[in-house]
């Protein structure tokens, strides 16, 4: 099956984005004809700084390749190199209904966030269209399974609503992306367990993929586990599940029965939630390493990777652009 999925470049990676999206894609490339980009144009729909925007894009491309995505399995490419993505959009604009975009919860809670005053600087016609740039992101591929989280369920419906209006009314083109519900699990922060692991909450909130043994242990040694109430406080859920989620279940499983029977040790419990997060960051940042000593590697791969998605992407545009009424490109560049 040939899938597609994107990641909009945040800085360095945490363990919230990478057990969210960045585990799953490593499985993914395994098994199915895989594209990943990172989705730099859809970071310009808030302000945000173009030297920052810049960096944050290719340590993403280069966090990924550290986790695992390998551009030997995957095509792992940067969206806005492959300028046939807003090409489509254009098209697929033309398609979709005012209506339908005003409908968009994301949109309509971007906007409820942004008092009137700054409605100008915050709620731009790119935030707007937003989901029609998501739409051609996938459409461009033909691609027909998209991994994302829950919180991606109405971009996505929106998308097949596209794809079928572009067949029914131009002519046969585009299969209905099927999403495949990543069970993305909800971290949450070490410190604060009530609140989703982030970076802007502070250092001792999440761990990053590249902290160092000591530093995790100090960070999970000083998590949060207990909320007064008696049951499984979030913090100590939130440990469990980081147990599982690094490969650890039998191990929750265990603690989480010593748990109920009131013989669980928290000290027992971070120290073997800190042990399967350096065993697994452990990797990451021995594949840095590596990326970094074989030096200027990572502009070729992307590169490489680049044109082999701009081929598919160039073909999708030939047949989009004939059937709606566009003359053939002159000369391809
Ligand atoms: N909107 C997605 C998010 O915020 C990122 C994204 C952009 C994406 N284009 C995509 C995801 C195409 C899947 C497919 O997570």
């Amino acid at each position: 099956m040939r899938i597609l999925s994107g990641i909009q470049p945040t800085g360095d990676l945490h363990l919230g984005n990478y057990f969210g999206a960045v585990a799953n894609w490593a499985g993914l490339q395994e098994v199915h004809d895989c594209y990943f980009c990172v989705v730099d144009l859809h970071a310009m729909t808030m302000p945000y700084n173009p030297e920052v925007l810049r960096q944050a894009t290719m340590s993403m491309v280069f966090d990924l390749f550290a986790c695992g995505v390998d551009p030997e399995k995957a095509v792992v490419f940067i969206q806005s190199l492959v300028p046939e993505h807003t090409e489509l959009a254009w098209i697929l604009n033309c398609l979709c209904p005012f209506g339908d975009l005003e409908r968009m919860t994301q949109f309509k809670d971007k906007r409820e966030q942004v008092n009137d005053k700054d409605v100008e600087t915050y709620v731009s016609t790119g935030l707007f269209t937003y989901p029609v740039l998501q739409a051609a992101d996938i459409l461009v591929y033909r691609a027909e399974g998209v991994p994302v989280g829950k919180d991606q369920q109405q971009h996505l419906e929106l998308c097949r609503e596209i794809a079928r209006r572009f067949n029914t009314r131009l002519g046969a083109l585009f299969p209905e992306p099927q999403p495949l519900w990543s069970e993305a699990p909800k971290i949450m922060s070490l410190a604060d367990p009530t609140k989703k692991m982030s970076k802007s909450l502070g250092p001792k909130h999440y761990i990053s993929i590249y902290d160092e043994p000591k530093t995790i242990r100090k960070k999970v040694m000083s998590a949060v586990t207990d909320s007064g109430e008696g049951g499984v406080s979030p913090g100590v859920e939130n440990l469990l599940l980081l147990l599982r989620v690094s490969g650890a279940a039998d191990t929750a499983d265990t603690m989480l029965e010593g748990h109920s029977r009131g013989q669980l040790r928290y000290s027992d419990l971070k120290a073997a939630v800190a042990e399967a997060l350096i065993g697994l960051t452990t990797r990451f940042r021995e594949r840095r390493d590596a990326l970094r000593a074989a030096g200027g590697d990572i502009d070729e791969r992307i590169r490489a990777s680049t044109s082999k998605a701009r081929k598919v992407a160039r073909e999708t545009l030939a047949r989009a652009r004939d059937l709606a009424g566009l003359p053939p490109r002159l000369r391809e560049d």
